[in-house]
């Protein structure tokens, strides 16, 4: 049985990939702020994580190096948007954004990469919003959540420079699509379950490492 390690996976896009890891049969390791979530299974196993509490993600990360499982797939999925409607930067928003999306995920991968198994695979979920070459061309990213945009950036820029350190794990960053979740809104075009049947798929796979993804076509930087 092959395990895999998700992040947030109370609600939309996690809790959709939770489910859909649980339906191809692998374990589970899934994350939640208050550590728990409204569905069960019994290879599904819940850890509490606060991607803000240096604390929080030390306990995590003891219990999977302790658990004795190796991981085969890490999907950095937990984040936030906290200036969904700013467009300027306001600092102290773009510290809690920086907390969350960036420096929890790499702080959690880096102390469990030594539980992650040789041709493995870890998925960071970014978005087109974090694509330098990218913004400024689609309407619906001009101006607002600047913090949110330079957070999933440096993701991208964590990605490439983890798997140029990497020789036996992939590293991708993925974006999800416009996604209905409570990040997303009522108006996005993409439900959970189609985000994470994508997601899955390029999880799954053998690609290229260092790349960045969408719906199973490179996205540029
Ligand atoms: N929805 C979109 O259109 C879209 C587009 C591009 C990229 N993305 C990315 O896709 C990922 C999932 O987004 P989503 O749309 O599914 O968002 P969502 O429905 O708001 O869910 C976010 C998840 O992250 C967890 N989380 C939030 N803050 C956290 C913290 N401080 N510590 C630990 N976990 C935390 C939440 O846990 P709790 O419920 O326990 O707080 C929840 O499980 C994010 O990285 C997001 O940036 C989404």
């Amino acid at each position: 049985m092959k395990n895999v390690l998700i992040t947030g996976i109370s609600k939309g896009i996690g809790k959709a990939l939770a489910q859909k890891f649980l339906k191809e049969g692998f374990f589970v390791f899934g994350t939640a702020t208050n550590g728990g979530v409204d569905f069960t299974d019994n290879n599904l196993s819940v850890i509490q994580l606060e991607l803000t509490s240096k604390e929080s993600i030390d306990a995590c990360a003891s219990t999977i190096l302790q658990s004795g499982k190796k991981i085969d797939i890490l999907i950095n999925n937990a984040g936030g948007l906290f200036d969904e409607d700013d467009t300027v930067v306001v600092a102290d928003k773009l510290r809690k954004t920086l907390e969350v999306n960036l420096i929890g995920p790499i702080d959690l991968t880096e102390q469990i990469l030594s539980a992650i198994n040789s041709g493995g695979h870890i998925v960071n979920l970014s978005s087109t919003a974090g694509s330098l070459s990218l913004v400024g061309h689609e309407s619906h990213f001009e101006g607002h959540y600047p913090a949110y945009k330079i957070s999933k950036a440096a993701v991208n820029m964590y990605t490439r420079t983890l798997a140029l350190r990497l020789k036996d794990i992939i590293v991708s960053s993925v974006h999800p699509g416009w996604v209905k979740t409570n990040m997303g809104g009522s108006d996005a075009d993409v439900t959970p379950e189609e985000a994470a049947e994508n997601i899955f798929k390029l999880a799954i796979s053998n690609p290229e490492t260092g790349q960045f993804w969408f719906n199973g076509k490179k996205l540029p930087w």
